[in-house]
């Protein structure tokens, strides 16, 4: 911290999987993934400062203020843990007051918690002045939990393995692609989704391999030697890539009514609609934030006349944003 009384600030933007293609089981019992993720134009902030007693501590509030409890949120503290571990005798790595706005749906498949993870980790270090070479904040990012590294790489990345191999992928050019996202008042646990995929017959992937092939073509269009893709080429593929989630089953399977949803999503807004993760978010692709924000002034319209009907506790949220590329555009 250049000045230990101003705050360390970081977006934690959430994500979302293009595609997502479970190859196996690995050795150590996680699932050998292979998925293209992007970051959004929305998430949670993060702010670090030197705290006042001898511990790291937490205080989390949501969008309009209101404080929640931090036990769900433990991440942010395994983040900053896990950068004192690598951080080690090489900085003062004094405790640290963070304050969590929380916006990212929990549980909902866009990995808030992981994305508070990585900004937690990358804040300690700055806060501390800590520079460590980037295998290093990858070895702790992964540590931190399946879907943290993903978060250090900025931009579209390719994420292999358990989540630890991310390769990062070519910026999308020209003007963000918008995307709506359907959350329903519902959480999925991740390890239930896997566990469901592993067990339950109904959760078996429809398409296996033809969802890894589409995870391997997109990856390999947004690799080296391919020219920049522009929302429009990304809006063209939304049919390929709106099945291409082996964990798309497992989702119905653990939150019934969302395949009606999926459905009744599609009719309403004629377009294609995904998956994220293990869900329940639901996204839709569209040229601008325009595109977005229109088609989410229409699905809260079919909402609130009560013609949607949505699994969960209440109504779903439903969010406009844009997919971000991070090292071209700077994060909206
Ligand atoms: O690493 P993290 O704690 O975020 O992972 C949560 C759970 O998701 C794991 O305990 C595991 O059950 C499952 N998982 C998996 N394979 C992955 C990532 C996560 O089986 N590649």
């Amino acid at each position: 911290m250049s000045d230990a009384l101003t705050p360390v600030v970081r977006l934690a933007p959430a994500k979302l999987n293009l595609t997502l293609a479970v190859l196996g089981t690995l050795p150590n019992g996680f699932h050998d993934l292979h998925s293209v993720m992007v970051p959004l134009g929305f998430g949670d902030r993060l702010s670090l400062a030197r705290a006042s007693g001898g511990e790291d501590s937490l205080h989390v509030v949501d969008g309009d203020g209101r404080a929640l409890h931090p036990s769900a949120f433990g991440s942010v503290l395994t983040g900053i843990r896990e950068a004192r571990r690598v951080v080690g005798r090489a900085a003062e790595a004094f405790p640290l007051a963070a304050r969590l706005e929380k916006r990212i749906p929990i549980a909902a498949g866009l990995a808030g918690g992981s994305s508070d993870a990585a900004a937690a980790l990358e804040g300690a270090m700055e806060a501390w002045g800590a520079d460590l070479p980037a295998h290093e904040r990858a070895a702790a990012a992964a540590a931190a939990g399946s879907d943290v590294p993903f978060f250090l790489a900025g931009g579209p990345a390719l994420v292999e393995g358990r989540g630890d191999r991310v390769t990062p992928l070519n910026p999308l050019a020209g003007e963000a692609p918008g995307v709506l996202l359907v959350t329903p008042a519902l959480q999925i646990a991740t390890p239930a989704a896997f566990a469901a995929f592993d067990s339950d017959p109904a959760a078996a992937p429809a398409n296996r391999g033809s969802t890894r092939l589409s995870s391997q073509h997109l990856a390999a269009e947004l690799g080296p030697g391919h020219p920049p893709m522009r929302a429009g080429d990304l809006v063209r593929r939304a049919g390929v890539l709106a099945v291409a989630n082996d964990l798309a089953n497992a989702a119905d399977v653990l939150a019934p009514g969302l395949r009606p949803l999926r459905r009744a999503l599609s009719r309403l807004l004629g377009v294609p609609i995904g998956l994220s993760g293990s869900g329940p978010t639901l996204w839709a692709l569209y040229p601008s934030l325009d595109g977005a924000e229109a088609a989410a002034a229409r699905v809260r319209d079919e909402t609130a006349r009560g013609l949607l009907e949505s699994p969960g506790a209440g109504p779903p949220s439903i969010i406009a944003t844009t997919i971000e590329s991070g090292r071209e555009r700077s994060p909206g």
